[in-house]
């Protein structure tokens, strides 16, 4: 196992230094051609949040509560403008959370977004096993207790879905793969896509970002490479001794943590589709199901994990592709996950992420922001990404923001 190269979110890194100009040129190009489809993985349960019904519609805009669907609509609205192409967007739901998605964009008026370029479908699932005896458990007396079959249950829903047809009919080549619990993804990076799609080491199969770890016993997998091909090592398989290894610059040797942002090339999805037997692994996780007694017919709500829950994890497909690449990015930037109800990876923590990204933007063009004693903005900022989606979009600001005001822009 060995770390896994990537490219530097600095260009002008004197270790790996790279074309940031050229790249962005080459996926400008892809994106007035019309070439990129988004694509949101929003079938998972949501658990650790405890908020009713699905992730998406979680009020995620620091000031407005603006749902986490509407941010991903306004950049990809935002995006479409700017490249004077329809950007199609494919969201894919559970059957435990279909309808109301589509009710909820439906409620929303699509957000703006022509209601063509926007499609749903559902994946697929798998029986919940009992945990005590193996057994498939039951949801009532004639119907199998099922869980949605994972993320990386993605890539066969976009082939059996009719997903990946519509891209061809549309001449998509690349898809855009983000996680709904993340405001700050860029569902469309010019930079990332042209890296992706023209850089010598990428196939245009998959590529993904990274972020650097922050400390050795971060709970998150990490990409290295394996017998050559690149992969990811979940945190719970990496051996402390290599998870707390450092280089002589002090960094982690093993540094690349997987924020689950990904591009993938149309061709490699249809090709992995192309066998029949295509699979990929299956992971466990023990859960709670609900389910009945299949003696009485009870109905038993668990307290503790019952069941074995089967899932398939999208990074598992990164050693199908012949050669893939990784972007660096930073947390502050692109990553303010909505994972728990409460502390690291909230909604707290990443309205926090959120202003911080917003102030960093609003202080490049001057403006003064109130900060603690600790640095951090004494305010909270939303910016729309309908008013900018990076900040040299940012026009007519004020001078400063008033300690402890709530500002949207
Ligand atoms: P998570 O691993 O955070 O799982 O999903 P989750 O089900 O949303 O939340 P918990 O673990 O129950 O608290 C990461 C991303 O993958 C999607 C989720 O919607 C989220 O965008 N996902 C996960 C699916 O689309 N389908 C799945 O079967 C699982």
């Amino acid at each position: 196992m060995t770390p896994a190269p990537y490219y530097p979110a600095d260009p002008r890194n004197r270790t790996r230094p790279w074309d940031e100009n050229r790249y962005r040129a080459d996926g400008e190009r892809l994106l007035r051609e019309g070439r990129l489809g988004c694509f949101v993985v929003a079938g998972g349960q949501g658990s650790r949040l405890g908020f009713e019904g699905p992730k998406g519609c979680y009020p995620a805009g620091p000031v407005t509560g603006k749902s986490l669907f509407a941010i991903f609509a306004e950049q990809i609205l935002a995006a479409s403008k700017h490249y004077r192409r329809p950007i199609p967007w494919y969201i894919m739901t559970s059957p435990l959370n279909h309808a109301p998605t589509v009710e909820f964009f439906e409620r929303h008026a699509y957000f703006g977004l022509n209601q063509d370029d926007v499609s749903f479908f559902a994946q697929g699932v798998m029986p919940s096993i009992d945990r005590a005896t193996g057994r498939v458990l039951l949801a009532s007396k004639h119907e199998v207790a099922t869980n949605p079959d994972g993320h990386g249950g993605s890539l066969k829903a976009l082939f059996v879905s009719g997903a990946l047809d519509d891209m061809r009919a549309r001449g998509v080549e690349h898809i855009s793969y983000f996680q709904v619990d993340n405001p700050l993804v860029k569902c469309v990076d010019p930079v990332f896509l042209g890296l992706h799609a023209t850089a010598p080491d990428s196939s245009g199969e998959m590529s993904s970002k990274m972020l650097p770890k922050r400390d050795p016993a971060e709970r998150v997998g990490v990409f290295a490479k394996l017998d050559g091909k690149l992969g990811m090592v979940e945190y719970s398989d990496l051996p402390e001794k290599l998870a707390s290894k450092r280089e002589s610059d002090g960094r982690l040797t093993f540094n690349a943590g997987n924020p689950a942002i990904h591009l993938l090339g149309w061709r490699f999805v249809e090709r992995l589709n192309s066998d029949p037997a295509f699979s990929l692994p299956f992971h466990r996780a023990d859960k709670k199901v609900p389910c009945i007694d299949p003696e009485t017919g009870a109905n038993i709500d668990p307290a503790e994990p019952n069941a074995v829950k089967l899932e398939r994890f999208v990074f598992d497909a990164l050693p199908l592709a012949e050669r893939s690449i990784i972007l660096e990015t930073d947390r502050t930037t692109e990553f303010a996950p909505i994972k728990n109800a409460s502390g690291e990876d909230s909604s707290e923590s990443s309205r926090r992420i959120q202003t911080e990204r917003n102030a960093a933007w609003l202080e490049l063009h001057g403006v003064q922001i109130p900060r603690t004693p600790q640095g951090e903005p004494d305010c909270v900022i939303e910016i729309s990404p309908l008013t900018a989606c990076s900040p040299e979009d940012l026009t007519d600001l004020p001078d400063r923001i008033q300690r402890g005001a709530k500002v949207a822009l």
